[in-house]
């Protein structure tokens, strides 16, 4: 009866959900599974936020908006991109959506056709292979490498270029690495773009989780590369605002009204009182986000301590994201096996590295984005963990 369609074979469930799920049976029959798998932060939407919501909601800000998002929070990303960014947009140039999910999905419908090459990360966030094969396109794998501090070779990406390559994917700070492109790394990259004629997209939902100095550098900010880049980014990671599903995609006017053509068939708009507090976030939410940014330095550190200081496991600090990437492939297992390995005998829920791309074999990826007394349990039970897999070798 419902047989599915073709392309849904492109479509597999989410290896994280998986996972998640698997923890949750575990915890429902009562065992104390610690949660690193999860890619959402753990702290509330900072008060201010969720104030704006609720008087949005109270003046009767119920309907639907343009399908671009309202003037208001186009001019406040605007200037937030201004600001933060160093790019000058206008807010013509600004689509507001469900999150940076839609914002993939709208910029690889209007612009990738069957056939077409777009360039993903290896590792990665996996809808950038999905829904680009939903479409027919054909993601190439380019790699992000331990040795190199996860940033992209220029070299390897240009031997991967063929007259069928349309698009390049960048995202940093990356999930699932927690590595962040150097300015150096994306000048070559930008050379390239120009040289090849590509479209750009930049993923940088992570751009204020960044550490020890490191700053974030947005790919459009690059001379004569916002004229091809479509910057997403979002208010899920760096607010804690996941539940409320807003985003947004900057780039070129054109640009702009191709994308709206699909984000108006799904979605119409964003939400109305969610745009309002979108606004709030933007132009007062700042010092919220630097205490978390702050609890999840000291977290990170921690974390990233315990874990090389265990016989077995070691992982590069990572510069940005939640995320720690760790090389577990001194345990003779894949990186599948240790996970569940270290799900039954340890009750931690990490996320195979496998599960990220062919590169992230060997790794496990932690997410700290809990709290930190449950990440000191957690290291505790990892190093346990791992002492008894090498004593039974
Ligand atoms: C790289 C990356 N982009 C986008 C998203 C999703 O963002 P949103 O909640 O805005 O749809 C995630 C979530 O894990 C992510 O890791």
């Amino acid at each position: 009866m419902f047989e599915t369609a073709g392309r849904m074979e492109s479509l597999p469930f989410s290896e994280i959900r998986v996972m998640m799920e698997r923890a949750t049976q575990m915890q429902k029959q009562g065992v104390d599974v610690i949660h690193m798998e999860i890619g959402r932060p753990d702290f509330d939407t900072p008060a201010i936020i969720k104030e704006a919501a609720y008087e949005s909601l109270k003046k009767g800000n119920v309907f639907y908006t343009s399908n671009y998002g309202t003037p208001e929070l186009r001019r406040a990303i605007a200037e937030k991109l201004r600001r933060d960014n160093g790019i000058d947009y206008s807010p013509e140039e600004i689509l507001v959506t469900i999150g940076v999910g839609e914002g993939t999905y709208a910029a690889v419908a209007a612009f990738l056709s069957a056939g077409d090459e777009v360039l993903v990360p290896d590792p990665v966030w996996l809808n950038y292979i999905h829904v680009p094969e939903f479409f027919g396109a054909v993601p190439v794998s380019y790699s992000l490498k331990e040795e190199n501090n996860y940033q992209m070779d220029a070299d390897e990406i240009e031997s991967l270029i063929t007259d069928k390559t349309k698009m390049l994917v960048i995202n940093t700070p990356s999930n699932p690495t927690g590595g962040v492109q150097s300015r150096e790394t994306l000048e070559k990259i930008a050379r390239l773009v120009e040289k090849h004629n590509l479209i750009v997209v930049s993923d940088e939902i992570y751009e204020k989780l960044t550490y020890g100095g490191v700053k974030h550098v947005s790919f459009a900010s690059l001379p004569g590369m916002k004229e091809r880049t479509i910057t997403l980014n979002g208010f899920s990671k760096c607010y804690s605002m996941t539940g409320w599903r807003l985003g947004y995609a900057a780039a070129p006017v054109a640009c702009i009204k191709a994308m709206v053509r699909v984000h108006q068939y799904i979605n119409t708009c964003a939400s109305s009182f969610v745009q309002e507090a979108g606004i709030t976030a933007l132009e007062k939410g700042e010092s919220a986000v630097q205490e978390m940014v702050a609890e999840y330095e000291r977290r990170r550190d921690y974390a990233v301590d315990a874990i090389n200081a265990i016989d077995g496991l070691s992982c590069k600090k990572p510069d940005g994201a939640f995320y720690i990437f760790v090389n577990v492939r001194s345990l003779g297992m894949t990186s599948a096996e240790a996970a569940n390995y270290f799900l039954e005998e340890a009750h931690i829920a990490t996320v195979p590295g496998s599960a990220f791309g062919p590169q992230g074999e060997g790794f496990i990826r932690i997410s700290y984005a809990c709290s930190y007394e449950r990440i000191v349990e957690g290291m505790e039970r990892l190093k346990k963990a791992v002492e008894k897999r090498q004593a039974s070798r």
